[in-house]
Formats: structure tokens, sequence, C-alpha cells
């Protein structure tokens, strides 16, 4: 389907929570799904795509990070490592000797190439012009992510299909090229960007299809959601995530780029307060330092990434979800 059909996009979410049956359900409900292949080896890429197709998916999204600057130096590696010891003291999980590898882009990417979704979309900045002329080669269609006019502009003047603006509000990483830079609200970004002649995708605290009427309303073509998926039952989320997120109260989130160098925006926890480290390696350094304490800690030392809209969660079916949110985009249109 070209990318006009669709009003709903079922975000990206790099870490397992786009298992196939999330991709299958939301395509097959008339979403247009995504596969968050940040963190995947090449091998991994190939494999969720052809288990999505085999599963009856014929057209979705695989998303990567785009690589921005240089890892940590060998003292800044030294001085977030220390600085972790009493976050995975506080924990009770080993310290562990060696750090995981994150897959390198080039083999993400070939791999995505090979894969010929029929779009490609990306985050953390621009895509290069060579690879952009290798998606155009293979019919691949692009989706570039701003969090700034600024940086809308530039995806535009490289050619996009369509640009997916990120507001403050939305969970996970802010997808700008600078790891720190200040979110805006995302009234404002579309606002901003109404007149950049590319179709705009609108994410960041979305969670009905009311929500999704009323960014609709202010010139996007299309609403992403990530944090609403979060809780359906085929989703790759944690126990103690769901449980949260179940439990989450209005103004339960915040930002933090203790966890991987880079703001995010999640459940506020651990992460969030004084027991957060205060020497941070630069991303993605410091997401490979508190990696394995992330999947061995309970709740409070988790990676809980959430929109503001986390206490408006529903626990439904992913196509009964996609259902129930176009249906209500209708109504309220
Ligand atoms: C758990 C989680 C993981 C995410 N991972 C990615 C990712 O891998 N790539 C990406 O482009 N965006 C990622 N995002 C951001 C989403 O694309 C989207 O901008 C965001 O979910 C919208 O806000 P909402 O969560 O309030 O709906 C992630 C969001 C969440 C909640």
């Amino acid at each position: 389907m070209p990318f006009q059909d669709y009003t709903l996009i079922q975000a990206p979410m790099a870490g397992g929570i786009n298992t196939t049956e999330l991709t299958v359900g939301a395509a097959r409900a008339g979403a247009l799904a995504s596969i968050g292949a940040g963190y995947l080896s090449g091998q991994a890429i190939e494999e969720a795509v052809r288990a999505a197709r085999d599963g009856g998916a014929d057209a979705f999204a695989v998303n990567l990070f785009i690589p921005g600057e240089p890892g940590a130096t060998e003292a800044q590696w030294r001085a977030a490592r220390e600085a972790l010891v009493p976050c995975y003291e506080a924990a009770g999980v080993d310290f562990p000797d060696t750090f995981a590898e994150l897959p390198g882009f080039d083999e993400q990417f070939d791999a995505m190439l090979e894969a010929r979704p029929a779009f490609f979309s990306f985050t953390f900045g621009r895509l290069d012009q060579a690879c952009r002329d290798a998606c155009r080669a293979r019919g691949i269609a692009l989706i570039g992510t701003a969090t700034s006019r600024a940086e809308a502009r530039q995806q535009a003047e490289d050619g996009v299909d369509a640009i997916v603006l990120q507001g403050e509000e939305a969970g996970g990483h802010r997808g700008s090229a600078e790891t720190r830079g200040a979110g805006q609200p995302l009234a404002a970004l579309l606002e901003a960007c109404g007149d950049l002649g590319r179709p705009l995708i609108a994410a960041g605290g979305l969670m009905d299809g009311a929500d999704m009427a009323r960014v609709l309303g202010q010139g996007a073509a299309a609403a992403q959601l990530g944090t609403a998926f979060l809780s359906c039952p085929e989703a790759g989320t944690a126990p103690a995530w769901r449980q949260a997120l179940a439990a989450a109260g209005p103004d339960a989130t915040a930002v933090t780029a203790a966890v991987s160098g880079r703001y995010a925006r999640g459940l506020a926890n651990a992460w969030m307060d004084e027991r957060a480290p205060r020497d941070i390696a630069p991303y993605p350094d410091q997401h490979r330092l508190t990696a394995p304490l992330r999947k061995a800690a309970g709740a409070e030392w988790k990676s809980l990434w959430a929109g503001t809209g986390a206490h408006r969660s529903r626990a439904l079916p992913v196509e009964e979800l996609v259902a129930t949110l176009l249906k209500e985009c209708r109504a309220a249109g």
C-alpha cells in the first residue's frame, strides 16, 4: 500500500517489543507496522522480515538508528563504568567483566536493503545520499525523523517520502541527531512544519483515536503510536514494564540520559532520580554499560520507556487496538 493509505503507524520499538505477532497483527488490522531493528544483527533483521512475511504482513517499515558521534574515550568509559558500580550493587546484579558490542549500521543497512521492506524508517539523524539512492533503486520508501523544524527541513531537503515529527511527549529515545537536544511539544512542531511540503507523521503522547483525529486536524497525514502498543499481549514488553504501565498515573514519566547517553522518556524510576549515575558515557556506550543491569534488575533499574500518555494505556490485543483506534479516529474526525 502506498504511504497515503495509512493514518496509523505502529511505532518502531527496538529491543524486542516489535515481535512478529505484533507486526503481523498491526498490519492485518490496517496500520503500517514497524520493525524496530536498531539493536538487531543483519541476520536477525533478515529473520524478522521473513517471519513477518510468512505471518502474512506484506507492507511494513524496518527502522534503524543512524550512527552519530564517535563513542566514549577511554577516560569517559572508565568514569561511566565506575559510576555504575553502586547502581549494579543497589540492584543486586553482578558487575560484568565485559560488555557486549552493538551490531554495526552498515551490516544492518545491507540486510535491510536485501530484505526490501516497503518502507525504511530511521531516527537519530540524516541518511546519507548513497544510502538514500540505494533505497530508491530498490523501491524502498523513506521515512525520516525530526524533533525540530530545522531537522524536518533537512529531511525534506533530503527528499524523504514522509517525516515523523516526534514531540517531547514521546516515549523512548528522542529521535534527534543531538543526543541531548531540547524537545518541543508536538502541537508546536506540527504548526512549525506545515509548509515543508512533505507528509508529516505526528508522534508523541497519542493514545486514542481522538488524539489521532486532533493531530490529523493539525495537518498531520498520519499518527505514529508507540506507548499505546506496549500493553498489547503480543508485544515483547517485560512483565515488570507492563505492571508499571498499568499502575501509572498522570505525570508518571520523565526524561533521562543516564540509561544510554541519549535523552529518552520513560516511567520514572531510579534512572531519573538521585540514584542515577552522574558520569554518563556518550551514546551508545552508556547503553552498553547499563544493558546487563537493566536486563537482570527489577522495575526500578529497567528502562521503562513510555510517553506522557502512559496512564491511558489499554491492554487490548493488537488487532482490536488498531480497529478501535481507527474507529475512534473516524468518529472524532
Ligand atoms: C519502548 C519504545 C521504543 C522505541 N524505539 C524506537 C526505535 O527503535 N526507533 C524509533 O524510530 N523510535 C522509537 N521509539 C519512539 C517511537 O517511534 C515514537 O516516536 C514514540 O513511541 C511516540 O510516542 P508515544 O510513545 O507517546 O506514542 C520508541 C518508543 C518506545 C516507547
